[in-house]
């Protein structure tokens, strides 16, 4: 049985669903808490109750009994933590949620998997660790030590605790920086949906940073086929690792790092036009300087991805914009 956290969010659901798939047994951990839209969170479980190999439970990753009996009655093989507090912007009004989610829950779920003996821990990381990094594409290989918001720096002390256990007690640890992610399913909280709903209301798009930004925008089927093989490749002691020249990603203990982003950095604009071309809307833009602790360019190196894990994401932003309107006009009953 694999523990997946998070399952009834956008990246979860995908993971469980690929997962459910090919045969496995998932329980799903979910608070489904309001950050967005429950209903959303709600209709991805009740897509996932269909297959007879899924179990769903709602808890929270605070609950430290809770979680300790559900490790206990259900033995684990592995786990994938993807439950966090996302969010850059949302970090600077409200750091609690993330001390809770991101530091304790991280804390409440590592300590299961040491005491349950636990075969990988997967767990979610993300690009915003890259901070203040300009050298481009991010390599796993660049020291993070300067990161723009509270979201990034849990995010990156998440990899800092994940490195200790690996450590102490010899558990196997990946940590995955995910680079924007977007597709069917997704979060009504990032760009594509907020483009969408400004584009069908007729309302102004806000552009950020006056439309001088790139993202390596990253199709949500390239991230979950990234995180099914980091899954079932068991981070392994480096042999290579060097102590006099220590490289981040990895190290003596059993502990890995990887990038998962498309590696094809797009302009904000581009991305907007590509969406309006699918929505055949062309909008009108309300131009923004540059958000608090926000990056202006992300691009990842996949090289390490490529050698380990054996692949690299292939969806391009034309076919995955059109894929994410093909699904948000069926399941929000938009007329073609
Ligand atoms: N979407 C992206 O572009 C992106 C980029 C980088 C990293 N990430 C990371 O990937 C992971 C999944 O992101 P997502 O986009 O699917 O976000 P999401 O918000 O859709 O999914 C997270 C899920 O975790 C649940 N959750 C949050 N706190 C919880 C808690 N304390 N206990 C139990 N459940 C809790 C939420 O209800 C939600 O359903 C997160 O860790 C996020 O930080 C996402």
């Amino acid at each position: 049985m694999i523990l997946v956290t998070g399952a009834a969010g956008f990246i979860g659901f995908h993971l469980t669903q690929l997962l459910l798939e090919r045969g496995d047994q998932v329980l799903g951990l979910d608070n489904l808490n309001d950050y967005y839209d429950v209903n959303l969170k709600l209709a991805r479980v009740e897509h996932l109750k269909k297959y007879p190999n899924f179990q769903f439970v709602k808890m929270d990753l605070v609950n430290r009994e809770g979680l300790t009996s559900l490790f206990e009655k259900h033995r684990f093989k592995k786990v994938v933590n993807l439950a966090a507090q996302a969010g850059v912007r949302y970090s600077i009004e409200n750091p609690y949620a993330y001390l809770d989610s991101n530091l304790t829950g991280f804390l409440n779920i590592i300590e299961n998997c040491r005491h349950f003996e636990i075969e990988h821990l997967v767990y979610a990381s993300t690009s915003s660790v890259y901070g203040a990094n300009t050298a481009q594409p991010f390599s796993e290989d660049q020291t993070v030590e300067h990161p723009l918001a509270l979201y990034a720096a849990t995010k990156k002390a998440n990899e800092l605790i994940a490195h200790s256990y690996s450590n102490l007690y010899k558990l196997p640890t990946t940590g995955l920086r995910f680079f924007t992610v977007y597709g069917p399913w997704g979060r009504p909280d990032m760009a594509l949906f907020l483009f969408t709903r400004a584009l069908l209301e007729g309302r102004p798009i806000d552009v950020f940073n006056h439309g001088n930004m790139v993202r390596d925008f990253t199709y949500v089927s390239d991230i979950v086929e990234g995180v099914k093989r980091a899954m079932d490749h068991v981070a392994q002691p480096d042999p290579a690792w060097d102590s006099d020249h220590p490289t981040p990603a990895s190290s003596f203990a059993p502990y890995r790092i990887y990038n998962i982003g498309n590696s094809r950095p797009t302009q904000l604009m581009d991305y907007i036009h590509a969406l309006e071309d699918n929505l055949g809307i062309q909008g009108t833009y309300n131009m923004m300087p540059m958000q608090k602790g926000d990056v202006p360019s992300t691009c990842a190196d996949v090289s390490r991805l490529e050698r380990d894990l054996g692949y690299r994401p292939q969806v391009t932003v034309q076919e995955g914009v059109a894929t994410f309107v093909r699904w948000y006009r069926a399941f929000y009953k938009v007329a073609l």
